[in-house]
This record gives structure tokens, C-alpha cells and sequence, in this order.
């Protein structure tokens, strides 16, 4: 990490971007927290962060309160409701079934195959969690053993997850997108002895045979004692070594009461590998208490979650958005919660349009990728539905550049819909910088840190930049839902505390404020390029690209230059009904150096069919480069097909 701190000076801004858009009075009357309420709590949450914690950890149920709010005795591993008693799942699931919620749909469940769809409702799911639950006990599971799952979105996917917590048992989920190797990797650091899987997947029309990955990981898994294997496509598995057992038989003789177990605010809840575009996987540790409480007050606030809305995160379980926004948030807030088991152009690409009119989903939260890739097939599929339930929209995951923002206000939102551009992280494992539904919106901004999110952009050495230029956004202050270390690696999670002077977190992104406070991400601090002297966001030039009629999509490199230092080089994939001609790359050329201006030098344009991303749709510029370069690619086990 520390090599990409190399840049001492601010960055260059290269677009702006002018148009602002207001939600609609409706939108703001009816909000869960009003313009008034929002400012006050601003106010507050700048002059008594704990105090504005304490209060919304208030609105949860404990069982016993906290001595204390914050420890910051033994910073940066900073301890968040010290001295008291909870359960993450009593707030998700046993809470409610005392309410008017128990008959209440908790998770509707939509899977790949068309019509293959069912729900849950709070009490239901309570009851299959306790058997889950009583599953593991009866395999001799206790409080602080890992289990792994390795599961697309799958009913029994969440039932697993809260049956670990609701014994304090640590969930992994393993994307399961990912390989044999890859899945080998997070068990064995995180000596799960239990890994919960499917004898296959459905995504995008095939089916993904998880288990054979699962045989093949588990050779180098010494610590895996059993593997609970869910029936989901039928295919012909081998069960025959004795450590595998089916989910159905396990399920049918376990009881469906399970006491919850009393845990302290600290215990861990999850470990979340990540490794994003680059190097190694970090196991990101995650507790009860502090988790609960910022993921509830974050997702109440800023999805404006009503009673009786229908709320749709289409992320995948195995990333901390399925964690914190598909499942463990919505639950706390007592929504009804959308799971989709595939991909979205499954069968085709109005998937999801579809599954918004179907359900009468009121919000909808995606990513970049997923709407610069819908976007290709043009405005006609999403108008073809009536999406009129729709109320809020969100994105996440990357930048947006301000062309897919529009397109998914007006054809998705139809000029009605607020976007919240969610700015966070896994380690951050809550909203951090994020419009509410009430805000201003500006195509591309995140707008602003959430009440008693300390943030500042700085230089290498901490000195805060003046406002319109970029520089590495740091968090000042620590936050309940922070992750509390990495697993296994103390040294590696200090080190984040490390890297600028002046005890701040250092997030690895590079973002500028503007002259409303409004906060721009330029990327990854690794995608800050220096073309002649000028440190420039490869999101900026990307987004130039993005912003011609032509392309679909766009990544950015830097490679090394004898006279400039670095130039740019850009892979594009071109839309449907484009050819890559030489006068499409001049013509490409002159639309963004204009858009650019001088400073940014493209040295090449390539035309290219796909680019690499994880399989969470980041770009992984490291694999464009090091290609590009003849370097080693280094760890590929993230990536996407
Ligand atoms: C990185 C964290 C947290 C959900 C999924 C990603 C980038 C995330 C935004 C946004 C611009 C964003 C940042 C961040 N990122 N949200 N709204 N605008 N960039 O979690 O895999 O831990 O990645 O994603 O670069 O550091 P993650």
C-alpha cells in the first residue's frame, strides 16, 4: 500500500461538473429525517460524536447497556460500547417476532430460473436460523469457531449467517465466485471448521458447480472438520467422504428453539476477506455491537426505509454490501429485504426491471458496473417497464461518472428518484459519505460525510489541502461500525492508523472537496497517475471516455514515459453498432483531450472486447498493466470469468 503514498502534491481536476438536481418536496416531507434533523444532527455528531452514537444505540435492544461509549485507551484498536451485553441478531430477528412485525415478510427470495421465487417472514426465518443454529451446536460449534460459507444468494445462505451469530460463532462468506484456490486461502487463515456450501449455482443461465471447488480446496484444509452441503441445482455430487452431510438432514431433526447467546459489544461477528484490485486477502474483522449500530442508523437514515417499503440491494452476499445493506441492515431496521440469486441479464437484460415491477420494489441499490453494462443495451428495456414504485435509488462500489448517474436518474429513477452515491468500504463496514434522500445531488459526488464522520483530504504528511484540489482522504475519528483488526494480522491492521501522521485512517482513495463540501472519489491512490508533474485521477480521464457517445466502457493506465514521467493509455470497449476504426480512435483523441485538456496525455487508445474486474466489477487496472508492462500480474484469484 505505502509504494502508492508516493504523491506529495494535491491532484489536478480535470472535469467539472455543474448540474445539480433537487428531490422532489414529496421526497423530502416524507423523509425518515427531515432538513432540519439532518442539520442538527451534523451539529451534534461534530461536537459529541459519542453522545450522537449513544443515542442511536438507544433504539436497539441490549442486554446490558455500556459502562462506557468509546475506549480510545489502546487506539487505533478502539473499543465501541465497552461493558455491555447484545446480539446482532436479537436486534435482526427476536425483536421483531415480540412486534406487529412477526408475520411480517422479512426476505423475499427471487432466484435465476424465472417463477422460482419465495418468502420468509420474520417468524419463519427466526425459527429456520434456531434450527440452523441447533445444527451447529449438535456438530460441537461454539462461541468464537469460524464457518465458512460459500454460497451465491441463497435463503439458506442468510440462515447460515445468522445462525452463526445468533451462537457467536464467526461467519466467513466466500464469494462464490471465486475459485478452489482463492476459497482455500480464507479458510485456512481463518481455520474454519465448518464450511457451509451448494452442490451447484445458478448464474447467468449456466450452472457453476461449487461443490468440485469445494472437494478441491478442502485436500489443504486441514481444519475442516464437515461440510454442510445445500441441494440447489440437483446436480450428481459425490458425497461419499464422510465429512460431507446434506443441509436437508442436518435441518430436519434440529430443534427450532435456540437461546441467543449473550454476547459481549466486542465479539466478533465476521470476517470479510478483502483484497480488492490488489495483492493478498486482508480478513476484515467485524464485532456485534458498534456493527449494529452504525449499520442501522446509516441505512434507516439514508434509505429512508419505511414500514412498509420493499427494499432491493442487488449486491451479492459474499461483498460487505450484501452484509451490511442485503442482510444484517435491512434486518435491524425491520424492512422486507429482496435477495436475487442471479445475474441481471439473466434472460435478458431487463432483469431486473423486471423484478422491480414484479415486486414493487420502492428501493433500489446497485453499482457502477452493473449500469454501465445495462446502459449498453440501450434506454428501451428499462422504459419498457413501469418501475413507478420506485422511490430512492442507490450506487456503490466505484466512482460513478456522471453520464451513468443520469441515465439511471432518468430512465430508472424517471426524474423522480434521489441517487445515493454511498461512499464506504469494507473495513468502514457502514456509509461514510453519502447523500440523504433530502440532499442536493451533483452527477458524480458522494456529497457529504455522514453526521460524526470526521473526514479530510491531506497531503502525505497530513497537512489538509485547499478545497477544489485532490488529496488522500483520511477519517479522523473512529466510528462504531469501523472494523476492529485483521484477522490474524494486528501489524497490517495498525498500519492503515500508520500510514499519515496524525493517527488518521487512511482510506487508499483519492478524492477533493468542492466549494459546497461536496466530496469527489478520484479512485484508489494506486490509480493516480503523474503525467508530466500533474497527478491526475485515472477516474477523471475514464470518465472523459465515458462521456462519448461510443464507448461502454473504459480503464485507464499509466505507463512510464522517458520525457513525461507517466502518459496514459486507455483499453475501451465500444457499444454495440461501433467499429474500431482509425478515425473512431482520432476522433476518440480530440473528444477528450478537449474534454481533458492538455495536461492529461493520452499515449494509446486500445479497442478491446472486455476489460478484467473482480468479481465485484472493480477495474483491475493491476492486470492492464502489468500486461501491458510484461510484470506479473500477482494475485488472480479475484478475478472475475
Ligand atoms: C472502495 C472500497 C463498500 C461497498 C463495496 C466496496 C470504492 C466504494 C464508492 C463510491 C466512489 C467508491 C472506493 C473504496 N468505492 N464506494 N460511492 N464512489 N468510490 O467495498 O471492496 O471494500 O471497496 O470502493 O475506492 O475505497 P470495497
Amino acid at each position: 500500500m505505502e509504494e502508492s503514498f508516493r504523491f506529495k502534491e494535491p491532484t489536478e481536476t480535470l472535469l467539472s461538473e455543474e448540474r445539480v438536481f433537487r428531490p422532489l418536496p414529496e421526497i423530502v416531507v416524507e423523509a425518515n429525517i427531515s432538513p432540519k434533523d439532518y442539520k442538527k444532527a451534523l451539529e451534534k455528531g461534530q461536537r459529541d460524536l459519542e453522545g450522537f452514537w449513544e443515542e442511536a444505540a438507544e433504539k436497539l435492544e441490549w442486554f446490558k447497556k455500556w459502562d462506557r461509549v468509546l475506549d480510545e485507551s489502546h487506539a487505533p484498536f478502539y473499543r465501541w460500547f465497552v461493558g455491555a451485553k447484545c446480539n446482532i441478531v436479537y436486534n435482526a430477528l427476536d425483536r421483531h417476532i415480540k412486534s406487529f412485525r412477526k408475520n411480517k415478510v422479512a426476505i423475499i427470495w427471487q432466484g435465476e430460473p424465472l417463477g422460482e421465487k419465495k418468502k420468509l417472514t420474520y417468524y419463519e426465518l427466526y425459527r429456520r436460523v434456531n434450527q440452523f443454529a441447533s445444527v451447529l451446536k449438535s456438530l460441537g460449534l461454539k462461541k468464537g469457531d469460524r464457518v465458512a460459507i460459500y454460497m451465491p444468494n441463497l435463503l439458506q445462505t442468510a440462515i447460515a449467517m445468522l445462525g452463526c451469530a445468533k451462537i457467536g460463532v464467526i461467519h466467513t462468506v466466500i464469494h462464490s465466485g471465486f475459485s478452489a484456490i482463492a476459497l482455500k486461502k480464507r479458510v485456512n487463515d481463518a481455520k474454519a471448521r465448518v464450511i457451509v456450501t451448494s452442490d451447484g449455482a445458478y448464474w447467468n443461465g449456466k450452472i457453476i458447480n461449487l461443490k468440485k471447488a469445494v472437494d478441491e480446496a478442502i485436500i489443504e484444509c486441514p481444519s475442516v472438520e464437515h461440510v454442510i452441503v445445500v441441494k440447489r441445482t440437483g446436480e450428481p455430487i459425490d458425497m461419499s467422504d464422510g465429512r460431507y452431510l446434506w443441509w436437508d438432514d442436518l435441518m430436519e431433526g434440529a430443534s427450532e428453539e435456540c437461546e441467543t447467546e449473550i454476547l459481549d459489544a466486542e465479539h466478533p461477528l465476521y470476517i470479510l476477506y478483502t483484497s480488492g484490485t490488489t495483492g493478498e486477502p486482508k480478513g476484515v474483522l467485524h464485532v456485534h455491537g458498534g456493527y449494529m449500530v452504525g449499520v442501522y442508523r446509516t441505512l434507516k437514515w439514508v434509505f429512508d426505509l419505511k414500514e412498509t417499503d420493499i427494499y432491493w440491494c442487488a449486491a451479492d452476499i459474499g461483498w460487505v454490501t450484501g452484509h451490511s445493506c442485503l442482510l444484517y441492515g435491512p434486518l435491524l431496521c425491520g424492512a422486507t429485504t429482496l435477495m436475487y440469486e442471479g445475474h441481471p441479464l439473466c434472460p435478458k437484460a431487463d432483469r431486473l426491471w423486471q423484478i422491480v415491477d414484479k415486486f414493487g420494489v420502492n428501493i433500489l441499490y446497485t453499482a457502477p458496473t452493473t449500469i454501465r453494462m445495462l446502459m449498453r443495451f440501450g434506454a428501451e428495456l428499462p422504459r419498457r417497464h413501469h418501475l413507478k414504485t420506485l422511490r430512492l435509488l442507490g450506487t456503490v462500489g466505484e466512482p460513478i461518472n456522471p453520464e451513468a448517474w443520469l441515465w439511471y436518474y432518468e430512465n430508472v429513477g424517471r426524474e423522480r428518484c434521489p441517487i445515493m452515491d454511498t461512499w464506504w468500504q469494507t473495513e468502514t463496514g457502514m456509509f461514510m459519505i453519502t447523500p440523504f434522500p433530502i440532499s442536493l445531488l451533483k452527477p458524480g459526488s458522494v456529497a457529504k460525510p455522514f453526521p460524526a464522520i470526521h473526514v479530510e483530504i491531506v497531503d502525505r504528511e497530513g497537512n489538509p489541502i485547499p478545497q477544489g484540489k485532490g488529496g488522500f482522504l483520511v477519517i479522523k475519528r473512529p466510528w462504531p461500525a469501523m472494523f476492529r483488526t485483521l484477522w490474524g494480522d494486528p501489524d497490517g491492521y495498525k498500519k492503515y492508523w500508520e500510514i499519515i501522521p496524525g493517527n488518521v485512517y487512511t482510506t487508499g482513495d483519492v478524492a477533493r472537496k468542492d466549494e459546497d463540501g461536496y466530496f469527489w472519489i478520484q479512485g484508489r491512490a494506486d490509480d493516480i497517475m503523474k503525467i508530466a508533474g500533474h497527478c491526475i485521477g485515472t477516474a477523471d480521464v475514464e470518465n472523459a471516455f465515458f462521456s462519448h457517445p461510443a464507448v461502454a466502457e473504459a480503464a485507464c493506465i499509466s505507463i512510464p514515459d522517458s520525457i513525461k514521467g507517466e502518459v496514459a493509455k486507455v483499453f475501451v470497449v465500444l457499444k454495440k453498432g461501433y467499429k474500431p476504426t482509425d478515425e473512431l480512435d482520432r476522433e476518440l483523441r480530440q473528444y477528450v483531450q478537449k474534454e481533458l485538456g492538455p495536461i492529461a496525455i493520452i499515449k494509446s487508445i486500445e479497442f478491446v472486447k472486455n476489460i478484467p474486474k473482480t468479481s465485484s466489477g472493480k477495474i483491475m487496472r493491476r492486470v492492464l498493466k502489468s500486461k501491458e508492462l510484461g510484470l506479473d500480474p500477482g494475485d488472480l484469484t479475484t478475478l472475475a470469468d
